[in-house]
């Protein structure tokens, strides 16, 4: 008896101490880590399904594939974006900007170009002129609007109410979108027209160091546009364009493209967007306040000689030679240019 006793004491303890290292081996071992989630064990939290499997998805029954999804880190990263970092990046860009353009301003004041000549040379055409006005005033409309999607919630609804917050924001979401159309075509138009002019010469580079006489000394010599302007032209095309690209990815949602993709547009036509404005600021500055007598070359085509000759003495003398000298402007030569008022 004694000896069964014993026979039964020594299978039990092998068979508790096989259990033991089963047990404490790592294969065993990483099976009740967490790290391997039974979906449907009870223990399991939404928190481990998320942290391994980047999405909580279930199973659906209508054609919406994407519906099935039903949480993604990826959304609440993108809602901090939206919520939190946008609103640092366009409030610092367009504030900062707005606020150097200011002290630059009191400091500088607007740059002149001395007296008057009487005569008058044409600067821009009746369809560049048409083409600058089309697409500027799509832009302001396409900047309000997005902004406020943006900042409306926050800074305009408090301020109006409900009611008249959403009459204004869906009359701003339709212009977004139809507006969206003539700007690409006029962003389009301007680069097909300008683009001559706009590639980088030697007297950019001579500009530049000398920062286009904006902080004292002489304005350095310029074609019919300066470095400055060919900066702004590449930052409204390429900005312009990728506005477009990303704009159109959302006005048309998930034709080839997924979540993620959707949120990379939504990001990357946000930020350009913003960024895109307090360039404008700049470029609407320059053109007014900024600059005595630019204004009216693009408001009715003409501007005075000695504005010419102060601000894009290269231009000037090009017009009146009827010589090409700049390689970059090939189609500007127009030897009729110059009129007599
Ligand atoms: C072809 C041109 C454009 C298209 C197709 C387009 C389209 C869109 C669409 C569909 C939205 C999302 C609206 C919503 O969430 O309901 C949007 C938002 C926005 N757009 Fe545009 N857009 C264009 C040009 C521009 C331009 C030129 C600017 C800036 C001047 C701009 C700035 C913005 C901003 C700031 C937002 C709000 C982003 C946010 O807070 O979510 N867009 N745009």
């Amino acid at each position: 008896m004694m000896k069964l006793f014993r026979g039964i004491s020594a299978v039990l303890g092998i068979a508790v101490f096989i259990a033991t290292l089963a047990l404490t081996h790592p294969a065993s071992a990483q099976r009740l880590r967490s790290d391997t989630v039974n979906p449907s064990a009870s223990v399991t939290t939404e928190q481990q399904l998320l942290d391994q499997l980047r999405t909580v998805q279930g199973r659906g029954s209508i054609p919406d594939t994407k519906s099935y999804v039903i949480e993604q880190p990826a959304g609440r990263q993108w809602q901090t974006f939206h919520e939190t970092y946008l609103h640092w990046i366009g409030a610092i860009a367009i504030l900062g900007i707005f606020l150097l353009l200011v002290v630059f301003y009191l400091w500088r004041g607007s740059l002149h170009f001395g007296e008057r000549s009487g005569r008058k040379m044409l600067r821009f055409t009746a369809f560049e002129r048409f083409v600058h006005w089309l697409t500027a005033t799509c832009f302001v409309i396409l900047a309000i609007s997005g902004l406020n999607i943006t900042f409306g919630k926050e800074l305009l609804l408090p301020l109006i109410g409900p009611g008249a917050f959403s009459v204004w924001s869906q009359a701003a979401k339709f212009g977004h979108n139809y507006l969206s159309f003539p700007f690409t075509i006029g962003v389009v138009l301007m680069f097909v027209i300008w683009v001559a002019s706009n590639l980088p010469t030697r007297a950019d580079v001579e500009w530049i160091k000398r920062g286009g006489g904006m902080f004292g000394g002489e304005e350095p010599p310029a074609y019919k546009f300066n470095a400055g302007e060919k900066l702004i032209f590449w930052i409204v095309v390429l900005g312009g364009g990728m506005v477009a690209v990303t704009g159109y990815v959302l006005l048309f949602p998930f034709y080839g493209t997924g979540i993620a993709e959707m949120q990379l547009a939504q990001g990357v036509h946000s930020t350009v967007g913003v960024l895109y404005i307090a360039a404008m600021l700049v470029h609407t500055y320059m053109g007014t306040l900024g600059m005595k007598g630019a204004f009216e070359g693009m408001a009715t085509g003409d501007v005075d000689v000695n504005w010419a000759k102060s601000h894009h003495l290269l231009w000037y003398q090009q017009e009146m030679s009827g010589k090409e000298k700049d390689p970059s402007s090939k189609s500007e030569l127009r030897a009729d240019a110059l009129k007599t008022r």
